[in-house]
Formats: C-alpha cells, sequence, structure tokens
C-alpha cells in the first residue's frame, strides 16, 4: 500500500534557534498524540539540516533538503552535493519546486540530473510538478504536468522510478491563500497516476505516494486527503506552525 506522507516546507524561515524550537514542539505534539499511520517529513533551510537530524534521530520524523545540486562534485561556488546530503544522514530531497524552476531558472533536464544524482545517493526525490494559472486558464494544464513528469523522470528504470515521490502544487496555489478545490486537486493526481500506469505499469503507479501542495492548511488538509488519489501534502505556510502542521500531519 502506498504511504501516506505529509512534508513540511519551510523554504527560507527560520534561524536554526527558530528551527529547533518549532522541531521540538511539533516533536511534543507527535509524541503526545497519534499520527496514525502518517510519514512526517520535514525540509528545513541547509543550515538546520546536521543539527534537525541529531535532535530527530529518536523520532519518527524524516529530515529532507529542499534542493541539491546538479553535479557530483567540483567547482560550483553555493552548491550543496548530494554526496554532502547523504553524509548527514538526509533521507528525501525536494526536487523542482516551482520557486526553483522559476526563480533559478531550473528546467526538466537540468531537474531529471538532481532525480538521478539523489537516487545514486540513496536519497528519495520529492519531485514537484505544477502549472502557473495562465496555463491552466488556457487548457494546457495537463500538457504542462505531463512534460513535467515525463521529461525529468519517465528514462528512470522502474526500479529508480518506484523509489520516487511526487508532489502536484499548482503554482497559483502556492502561498496564495486559494487552495485547489479537493475536485481539482483529485482530477490531477488521477491524470498523473494515469501516466504513471502508461508508462510503469498499474502496480508502481498505485505505489507511488502523489502528495498535493499549495495553500494546504488546518482547515482543508481533510477535504483533500479524503482524495482517492491524494496520499498527503506538501505543506509550506504551515509548516512553520507547530500545532497547525500536527493538524495536518492527523488529517487522514
Ligand atoms: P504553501 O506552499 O503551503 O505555503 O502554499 C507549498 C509549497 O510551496 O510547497
Amino acid at each position: 500500500m502506498r504511504k501516506k506522507i505529509v512534508a513540511g516546507n519551510w523554504k527560507m524561515n527560520t534561524t536554526i534557534q527558530e528551527g529547533i524550537a518549532l522541531v521540538n514542539e511539533l516533536q511534543k505534539l507527535i509524541h503526545d498524540g497519534n499520527i496514525g499511520s502518517a510519514n512526517v517529513i520535514i525540509a528545513p533551510p541547509f543550515t538546520h539540516l546536521s543539527e534537525i537530524i541529531n535532535v530527530t534521530k529518536n523520532s519518527v520524523i524524516k529530515v529532507s533538503a529542499q534542493n541539491c545540486a546538479n553535479e557530483l562534485k567540483g567547482a560550483f561556488t553555493g552548491e550543496v552535493s548530494v554526496a554532502m546530503l547523504q553524509s548527514i544522514g538526509v533521507s528525501h530531497c525536494l526536487i523542482g519546486h516551482s520557486e526553483r524552476r522559476s526563480y533559478y531558472h531550473e528546467d526538466n533536464a537540468m531537474l531529471n540530473k538532481k532525480v538521478k544524482l539523489a537516487l545514486q545517493a540513496g536519497i528519495t526525490p520529492i519531485f514537484c510538478c505544477g502549472e502557473v494559472l495562465k496555463e491552466r486558464e488556457e487548457g494546457k494544464l495537463f500538457e504542462v504536468i505531463k512534460s513535467q513528469i515525463s521529461e525529468a523522470l519517465f528514462d528512470l528504470s522502474a526500479d529508480d522510478y518506484s523509489k520516487i515521490i511526487i508532489a502536484y502544487e499548482p503554482v497559483w496555489a502556492i502561498g496564495t491563500g486559494v487552495t485547489a478545490s479537493p475536485a481539482q486537486a483529485q482530477e490531477m493526481h488521477a491524470f498523473i497516476r494515469n501516466l504513471i500506469t502508461e508508462k510503469y505499469g498499474k502496480q508502481i503507479a498505485d505505489e507511488t505516494s502523489l502528495l498535493y501542495g499549495g495553500s494546504c492548511n488546518a482547515a482543508n488538509a481533510n477535504e483533500l486527503f479524503a482524495q482517492a488519489d491524494i496520499d498527503g501534502g506538501l505543506i509550506g505556510g504551515a509548516s512553520l506552525k507547530a500545532a497547525d502542521f500536527y493538524t495536518i500531519i492527523t488529517s487522514f
């Protein structure tokens, strides 16, 4: 059965002190509560990763990076390689977040390299895709998602592909307070699962965790997660408040 996952993307927020306080608060809620079968991942900034991995070592929380370099090593000032992430115990990495695509011009070919490097290092990619509003309005949303997924992922072997988590995040919903309706989200998740079925077969498609992201919060997570093809969420703003994030984790 595919995993239910809630992943928190902290983006460029929190100092290390604030990050540790946030994770400690979250751990206490998880410890005292009941998260059922949910898998919890947090993606703090690079500077926090080592310390947060240390602080969470006895907890269910897994720690993800928000990005990785598209080269193995060498003269790439300011970049962080998958080997560096692996060496401190990072288990997951966001790849292709829309902010990386739009502000840092990451294209499908570059994301394909990052996905392969992460897999080689034993790090699970959380591959993000999503259309901008204009593409949705022009009816190009399915074509956009198909090219993002097929160009970045579909030259992987079935074995490699089966390790990927996909997050569908409509760009118009990220950080805007406008959430995709459960029906809009489900429609795209079903489309993505179908794409995977066509390429890798039903069994692998059924096992792929598909997360929804974009203004998912403590009030709407329940309805979104109840959709047949939505297996959890990638949460930005609401992951910065432990109580809200905990509510989302327990929204299945
Ligand atoms: P948001 O961000 O929840 O603040 O909309 C989601 C994301 O960018 O992953």
